[in-house]
This record gives structure tokens, sequence and C-alpha cells, in this order.
């Protein structure tokens, strides 16, 4: 039999993994909810729901995955023979596969946005109407958001063929540090505007009124936990399965975690001193990233190199995700219905790409008046994954293994078979089997408006 494909070394992994989180979530969703939910107050609320649950509910997706050694469903049919635990697998393989019929559209923007703000489209004429109007117009626009979108689909597509190592290991390894690094360049520029101060300050000092004004703080920082960790879509099952043996999870999933705040953070340094520096509103919501900061990029010197960078930056952060995303679905069809790769990669992204045409399409004249229970193909999608399908699956797996597998075996798994004696494994135990269903269950009422 051909030997199932694997990570080649620790840092490989933890840089996939990291790459996985590390995307639109930190740069684009994460600063706009801050923004909406008052800034420093909700990034303790959020470091904290990063330890309690998110921490945890990592170690335990990778540990289900490495045990299985098979794709996010199978995984779950080999530790737990004969039963339906399994659903929850591939519940997050759904999610992976909705989720991209809309990130990519996202992602498509993204690259769009680099050729505007290299060609000088916001210069220094630019106003808060015209970036509004620019937005719109576009990404109404029918074809030309749906050619950026293949092209990026097809970007992620040719990494996934090429498998984890030689696709998205090396892919991930060479995006990361340069997003890195180009991040904090950025920040540097941000702190350099005049004021910018300000914009610290509403990052860093807590206000707590108006964090508790909005009834569901706590929850969105929950839920954005998840989003931005990559939980409960089989990403980190799938990437579990690739990982080396003597890997300590605990460690990697700290590690992982520590990366992705770092990142949102300082996505939000290069972010709020700016808005704050050109007088915008930083409860600005979605359109905080494609609408705010083009002005700042068109008012500030060096702008036209600068907003070029962070375009670049917001891209690779996409595609080090849709990567991940796609390689849920696609270890499925290898795993699970025995394909070969070049055709699950080829299936799976073209059904994608169907997918990413509707939802496109719905932000325009085209299916804007096209709903589903309400909302638009984009943002059912949205909705329907962010607040069931990876809540759900999530709430299966801390269910399955806190209260039906074995403890022993889940500990033989997370501790190096007795190795690691610290109390980290412990609180991880605990965390499964109380906390997060707990956590989830009211999540999961709340969010869906059921009181
Ligand atoms: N964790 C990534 C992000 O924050 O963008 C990837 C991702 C996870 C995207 C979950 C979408 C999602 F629902």
């Amino acid at each position: 039999m051909k030997k199932r494909q694997g990570f080649s070394s620790s840092i490989g992994m933890v840089m996939a993994t990291a790459g996985s989180a590390v995307g639109v979530g930190n740069i684009w969703r994460f600063p706009y909810i801050l923004g909406e939910y008052g800034g420093a107050a909700f990034l303790i609320v959020y470091l904290l729901m990063v330890m309690l649950i998110g921490i945890p509910l990592m170690v335990t997706e990778m540990a289900i995955g490495r045990r299985g050694g098979e794709d996010a469903s199978k995984s779950f049919k080999k530790i737990a023979p004969n039963t339906k635990w399994y659903l929850s697998g591939l519940l997050g393989i759904a999610a992976a596969f909705i989720i991209l019929g809309y990130y990519n559209v996202v992602a498509g923007w993204t690259l769009k946005y680099i050729v505007n703000a290299a060609t000088d489209v916001f210069n220094s004429s630019i106003t808060p109407d015209k970036t509004t109007a620019l937005f719109q117009n576009f990404v109404s626009a029918g074809l030309e958001p749906i050619v950026y979108t293949f092209i990026f689909m097809g970007l992620t597509m040719f990494i996934v063929y090429n498998g984890i190592e030689k696709g998205i290991e090396k892919a991930s390894k060479i995006l990361l540090p340069i997003l890195a690094i180009i991040l904090v360049v950025l920040a540097i520029r941000s702190l350099m505007l005049p004021g910018a101060s300000e914009g610290l300050k509403f990052l860093f000092k807590p206000n707590f009124s108006s964090f508790f004004e909005k009834k569901d703080s706590i929850l969105v920082a929950m839920g954005h936990a998840f989003y931005s960790l990559s939980l409960g879509m089989g990403i980190i099952i799938t990437f579990g399965s690739y990982t080396p043996k003597e890997e300590n999870l605990g460690k990697v999933a700290i590690k992982i975690s520590v990366m992705d705040t770092i990142i949102a953070v300082l996505a939000g340094v290069v972010i709020f001193p700016a808005v704050f520096s050109f007088g915008l509103e930083p409860s600005q919501g979605p359109g905080l990233v494609f609408i705010s900061l083009p002005n700042v990029f068109g008012g500030m010197y060096g702008g036209r190199i600068f907003g070029t960078l962070f375009f670049i930056l917001l891209s690779f952060a996409a595609l080090t995700s849709t990567i991940s995303l796609l390689e849920v679905v696609v270890s499925y069809l290898i795993d699970s219905k025995g394909l070969k790769r070049s055709s699950a990669t080829l299936i799976s992204g073209g059904l994608i790409c169907i997918i990413c045409v509707f939802s496109s399409l719905s932000m325009g004249s085209h299916l804007e008046n096209f709903t589903i229970f309400g909302k638009t193909v984009f943002d059912f999608l949205d909705y329907i994954t962010a607040n069931i399908f990876l809540l759900v699956a999530a709430f299966m797996e801390v269910l399955f293994i806190g209260w039906f597998y074995k403890k022993g075996e889940f500990m033989e798994e997370i501790t190096e078979f007795g190795i690691d004696k610290s109390n980290l494994t412990n609180f991880v135990y605990f965390s499964v089997r109380y906390v997060i269903p707990v956590m989830i269950v009211v999540l999961f009422i709340v969010n869906n408006g059921l009181i």
C-alpha cells in the first residue's frame, strides 16, 4: 500500500497549522469585531476564550486525527468503530466545503485590491464616499469578482494538488514568515502616524461598559476563537492525522494559538492607529478593511507601497487558510472514497467554484434578491457554517471524547504515553468534559436567537 502523506517535520506541522489559523479571520474579521465590541475589553475576553476553550479543543482535534490516522470522518470510524460519531467529522468536512464557497470570494477581493493599491487607485483624491462606491461597484460587478475568485481557487488547488509536504507545508513555510514581516513593517508605519496613540488606547485600554452594552459579547468572543483557530471544521483533525507520533500536542497547540493571537493583535496595531489618525470610525463593521483603510493609504506618505503590502498580506493570510480548508475535503475523498489526489482536488475544487459563483453574484443585482431564510447566498453560507455546523461538530467531538471515549486512550495520546506529566493535559480533559460542552450549548442557543 502507498504510504500515507504527512508533515516532514515538527516545524512544518506548526507552520502549516498556524497558516490555517492565521487567515482573513485575523486581519479582516477580528479587527472589525473588536471595533464593534469596544476594543480592549473584547480582547481580554477573547484571550480567555482562547486559553479555556481554544487550546483544549485544538489538542482534542489533533489527538482524534493522529489516533485515527485518516481523514476527519474516517478517523472517528477508526477509533470508535460501529458508532455514528463519524458524523461529526462529516459535518466538519461539509463545513469546510461550504466555507470555501464564500471565503474564496473574499480572498478574490484581496487580489483585486492588490491591483487597486499598486496602480494608485487609492491616491490623495480618494474620499470615504469614493471608497464605498468602489467597493460596492466591484463586488456587485458580476464577472470581475468571479474571475478573481477563480484565480484564487486555482492557486489553492495548485498547492493542494502538490500534496502535504511539497504543497501545503512548503507554501506555509514561505508565506507565513513573509506575512509576519509585512505585518511588522505596517505596524511600525501605522504607529508613526500623528495621533496613533488614540488607536493604541482603543486596543489596549479596556472599557468594559461598552463591552457589556452588547448582550452577545462573550459569545461572539468564543465564536471568533473557534473561527480563528480553525476549529470544528475538520482542519485540525486532518492535520493531526499528518502529525508525527513524537509531537507533544499540548505544546504545539499553545505555539499555534500564540502565533494566531499575536498576528490578530498586530493586525489591530496596524489598523486602529491608522483609523484613529484619519478620524475614521473603528466600529465600521466588515467594510473596515476594504472601505476605510483605502482612505488611510490614499492620505498617507508611501501609501501606495504600504497599501499594496497590506493587501498582499491579506491574500497570503487567506491562501494559507484556503489550502487547509480544501485539504479537509480532498483528504476525505482520498481516504474515504479512494480517489487519487489529482482527481480529488479537481472535483472538489470545481464544485466549490460553482458555489463561489452563486455567493459572488449574491453581492450584486444578479442574485441580491434571491434569498434563503431571508439571507443572501453569501450571508447564508457564512451563517450556517459559523453558527451551526462548527458548533454542532465541535459539540459532538467533546461529547464523544469527554463522555464516551476511553479516558486512558485519550490521555495516552496527549501525554506521549505518560511522558508529559504537566497539568495542562488534565486541564484539557476537564475543559473537554465540562467547560466546552456547556459553553457551546449556551453559544448555540444565543447565536441562533433561541432565547
Ligand atoms: N482560521 C482561518 C481564519 O481565521 O481566517 C480560516 C478559517 C476558519 C476560515 C474558519 C473560515 C472559518 F469559518
